[in-house]
């Protein structure tokens, strides 16, 4: 009972610690502490990055009501941004920085929205790291790749520096900060560019396609099958599921399209230039411009 009286005492009128030296405040930790969270962060980032050092695994993910595993994603992580600005505005008022008063309420409600939030980017990163892996074929999906590893570090340094208590005052708000940009800057390169980017397929009454006699669509089903195409396209008349490139159920591309899209590659696609052979190329332009949007 004293210690606690004795505490308040100190608190109330910052008498130091000469003065009542029977229950000095526990001190505010040197910044070398600094490096612990620093050292979690290292570790967590580059054991996200490591585990995600594969090719893209073409297997089924769930999808509950979105049209496809990247929707759900979207949807996921978009409410997870939103969670997060949730989380900023319930920190700055327990840091005192909002004009009104502080209701008891704010800090149970900061630390659940947070887990809250996280438990929803969980199954986004399960289907990033062990469905897709890290990937650079452009600098969205490289910054992305890199953001999303330092996601799951910022994280876990944030959680050491709450856990740890103590740290100068600068800390947690510094760590909170950037936990939160790096969650917007990983929604922002996925969800967002997403959302842009589907604008509605070009309908295909606009592009007639035309195949020539000598391409053989039923040849080409099992060339893609036999070259890969299934592990990143979707496609339902040859059963794959693949999320890495576009939907071509979805996207309908002509024959010549397809054609020249497989010749030449590009745009995180590979050229199949080298590996199928020119009537191969044309067999399977015939069989995915043919079958594309087929129920
Ligand atoms: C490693 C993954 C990968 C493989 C394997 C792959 N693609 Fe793609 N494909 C992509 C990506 C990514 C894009 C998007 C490229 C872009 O945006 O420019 C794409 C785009 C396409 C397009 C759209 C072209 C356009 O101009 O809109 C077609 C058609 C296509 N691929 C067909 C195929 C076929 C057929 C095969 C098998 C021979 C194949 N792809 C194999 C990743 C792949």
């Amino acid at each position: 009972m004293t210690f606690v009286i004795v505490r308040n005492l100190r608190l109330d009128t910052g008498v130091t610690e000469s003065v009542v030296p029977t229950a000095p405040l526990p001190a505010q930790r040197p910044y070398r502490w600094v490096a612990v969270p620093l050292v979690v962060f290292a570790l967590v980032s580059l054991t996200a990055g490591l585990l995600a050092a594969h090719d893209p695994r073409s297997k089924g993910y769930f999808r509950l009501f979105f049209s496809d595993p990247i929707h759900l994603k979207a949807g996921f992580a978009t409410v997870a941004a939103a969670l997060a600005c949730f989380q900023l505005f319930t920190a700055a008022w327990i840091f005192k920085k909002l004009p009104w008063q502080k209701p008891a309420w704010v800090n149970p409600v900061h630390r659940w929205s947070g887990r809250l939030a996280f438990l929803f980017t969980l199954p986004v990163a399960y289907h990033c790291i062990f469905k897709l892996g890290f990937q650079d074929p452009s600098t969205r999906v490289l910054v992305h790749s890199l953001l999303g590893c330092a996601f799951f570090g910022a994280f876990a340094a944030k959680v050491t520096i709450v856990r740890m208590h103590r740290f100068p005052r600068l800390v947690l708000p510094l760590a909170g900060g950037l936990l939160f940009a790096v969650l917007i800057g990983v929604w922002y390169t996925s969800a967002v560019w997403l959302y842009r980017r589907a604008a509605p397929p070009v309908p295909a009454a606009a592009a007639p396609n035309v195949v020539p006699a000598d391409a053989h669509p039923a040849a080409g089903r099992s060339v893609f099958a036999s070259a890969g195409c299934a592990s990143c396209h979707t496609l339902r008349a040859a059963g794959a599921g693949g999320q890495i490139g576009p939907n071509l159920d979805r996207l309908r591309p002509t024959y010549a399209v397809v054609l020249a899209k497989v010749e030449n590659g590009g745009g995180g696609m590979p050229s199949f230039r080298g590996q199928l052979s020119p009537q191969q190329i044309k067999d399977v332009a015939a069989f995915v411009s043919t079958t594309a949007g087929a129920p």
